[in-house]
């Protein structure tokens, strides 16, 4: 159950959600909570989640490990300050920072390489759900982003199928749609890393999850987890989303 804050929440306001937050989780332990926070406020969410399961990670990754990069950060950078996830090609960074599948491939692998476990997020644009192309798009991005991973490495993978037209729209997909797309992701990583990795891929549902129709996505099988935008930045809010897994 993952929380993408996106550019919200100071140090300072990340400390005050976690003091409202953690009490509200204690004891859930049947899945994996992640924070996505910005990075200048990674080493305060850290802080305020040890001694808990709760884990913190990037929303952004350079493939360098250091040079002259200015703004970048590296996935060393990342880990040594306490990050353990990153999420790599959000729709966002694609759309405004004109990512490309190329690039997501080489994030994930420096990712990789530098101890954190990627979500890449792929997913398509509301054109191209009218045009009936989410599976081509998909295809795709699978082929030029996911597939160039080792089989060891994907092992290590978690992948975010977060359609465009329904991120911070209000428009959530629905459970059923939102499983035929993973569907068509765990058959395109059967062809690839096969059966096994098939089957123990975990596939997140995103794009304006809120409590009430969470549980609905979380009871079909294809749906492993969430990455939550808007509604994670109240506590309460993501306490209710966790608490459907
Ligand atoms: P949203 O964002 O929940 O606000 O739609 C989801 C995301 O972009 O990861």
């Amino acid at each position: 159950m993952a929380a993408n804050w996106k550019m919200y929440k100071t140090a300072e306001q990340a400390t005050l959600f976690f003091d409202a937050f953690n009490p509200l989780v204690d004891g859930v332990n049947d899945c994996e909570i992640v924070i996505f926070p910005a990075s200048i406020a990674i080493p305060a969410a850290v802080n305020a989640v040890t001694r808990t399961a709760i884990r913190i990670g990037g929303q952004n990754i350079f493939w360098q490990k250091e040079g002259a990069y200015t703004g970048e950060i590296s996935g060393e950078m990342l880990y040594a300050a306490g990050a353990t996830w990153v999420l790599v090609g959000h729709s966002e960074r694609r759309q405004y920072f004109h990512e490309t599948d190329a690039d997501v491939l080489k994030k994930s692998q420096s990712a990789l390489a530098a101890g954190l476990t990627p979500i890449i997020c792929v997913g398509e644009r509301l054109e191209d759900h009218k045009a009936g192309k989410t599976d081509e798009v998909l295809v795709r991005q699978f082929a030029g982003g996911i597939a160039g991973l080792t089989e060891e490495q994907f092992a290590n993978v978690a992948i975010a199928y977060e359609p465009v037209w329904a991120i911070g729209t209000g428009q959530t997909a629905t459970p059923e749609i939102a499983s035929e797309a993973h569907k068509l992701i765990r058959s395109e990583t059967g062809k690839r890393f096969g059966r096994t990795a098939a089957e123990q891929l975990r596939i997140l549902y995103g794009g304006s999850v809120k409590p009430e129709k969470c549980e609905g996505l979380m009871k079909e099988p294809e749906i492993d987890g969430v990455l939550v935008g808007a509604a994670s930045l109240d506590p309460e809010a993501f306490a209710k989303i966790v608490k459907a897994a």
